[in-house]
């Protein structure tokens, strides 16, 4: 798989990155079993056999048994042969009793999670970390504290942020000494609202967009935008008998084309994403090896101008104005 090397870093990482977010079984306190962490094992060395390199976790995934069940790779996965990146900030209701759930960027709770996340993950380093949902408490100093913190002790190598506008980065960039190298969001055909604010910005009747430039804004700055829900969880290519009609033109459309080129429906889903020129790193999330190799054949393919405007006009369900 191609690989690029990811700005104002030393990481080279492959163009499709693998998400554990459902590694790890249920999102309950009952222990991972054995069933569980054999399985997870097999689909983490599938992704890493077919050249993926980057694994994102975080430390709230089924609560903690993906980074928990991903540490068994280790005897398989040499660990400087990957890029290990997790993300903080999310907690949980009744932790401890009582407590609602929030985001929570104190300098307490990062290097604490931070640590939990390395207890579990097996490992002295995460090469990345992200703070995982914009806290309308922050506090860059904190932040910035923290992020100092974990730079020197050699836990945290690099680090970013997930599902931030571009205000939200700046302003958190003006203090933390450490440039700011991620973003990831959610985006994808049946997410496109961070490419199609673009196209739809002063035109009457259409909202205000909320998260005005950001993939513009990761372009600029040199920060790798990455995709979350690059296939809507499974939306895209088998949208469930309910699903509204544009969603199941959308699937359609991808079915087609990739019957057309020979190709899994993967493939043109994560193509569409890859032919963006921000350079847009798709994180997959199936649990299914078979799923894994059909998504990787996506480094193989490069839509045309026609062909990328084709799938976005079905998922818009209109032309573009
Ligand atoms: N930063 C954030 O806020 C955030 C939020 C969510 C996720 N993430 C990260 O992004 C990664 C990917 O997110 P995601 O899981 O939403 O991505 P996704 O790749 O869009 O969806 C994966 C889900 O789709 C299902 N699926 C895939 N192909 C399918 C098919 N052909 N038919 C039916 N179902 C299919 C998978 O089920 P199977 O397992 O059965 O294939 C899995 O449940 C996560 O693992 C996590 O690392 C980040």
């Amino acid at each position: 798989m191609k690989t690029y090397t990811i700005p104002k870093t030393d990481l080279t990482v492959s163009r499709l990155a693998y998400g554990c977010m459902k590694i790890g079984g249920g999102w309950n306190d009952e222990p991972l079993s054995a069933e569980t962490r054999e399985a997870a094992v097999r689909v983490a060395l599938t992704a890493y056999e077919q050249g993926i390199t980057l694994f994102d976790h975080a430390d709230i995934y089924t609560r903690g048994k993906s980074e928990e069940a991903f540490a068994a790779v280790w005897g398989a996965i040499p660990r400087d042969k990957i890029v290990l990146q997790s993300k903080c900030g999310i907690r949980f209701q009744d932790d401890p009793p009582g407590a609602p759930a929030r985001y929570d960027f104190s300098y307490e709770h990062i290097v604490r999670s931070v640590e939990g996340s390395l207890r579990r993950l097996q490992t002295d380093y995460l090469d990345l970390l992200l703070l995982h949902r914009p806290d309308p408490l922050v506090e860059p100093t904190e932040v910035a504290r923290a992020f100092d913190a974990l730079h020197a002790s050699g836990k945290v190598r690099y680090f970013g942020v997930s599902n931030h506008s571009p205000a939200q980065i700046a302003l958190l960039q003006a203090t933390v000494s450490q440039p700011l190298v991620v973003n990831q969001v959610q985006l994808s055909l049946l997410h496109p609202y961070l490419i199609s604010e673009g196209i739809v910005a002063n035109i009457a009747g259409k909202p205000a967009a909320l998260a005005s430039g950001t993939l513009d804004y990761c372009r600029l700055t040199g920060i790798l935008v990455q995709a979350w829900g690059p296939v809507d969880g499974g939306r895209l290519l088998n949208p469930p008998p309910d699903a509204v009609p544009h969603v199941k033109a959308t699937a359609a459309s991808v079915a087609q084309m990739a019957a057309a080129k020979g190709v899994s429906p993967e493939a043109i889903a994560l193509a569409w994403l890859l032919r963006h020129p921000a350079g847009i790193q798709p994180i997959i999330g199936t649990t299914q090896p078979a799923r894994v190799q059909a998504s990787v054949q996506a480094d193989a393919v490069t839509l045309t101008r026609e062909e990328w405007y084709a799938l976005f006009v079905a998922a818009r369900g209109e032309r573009v104005p």
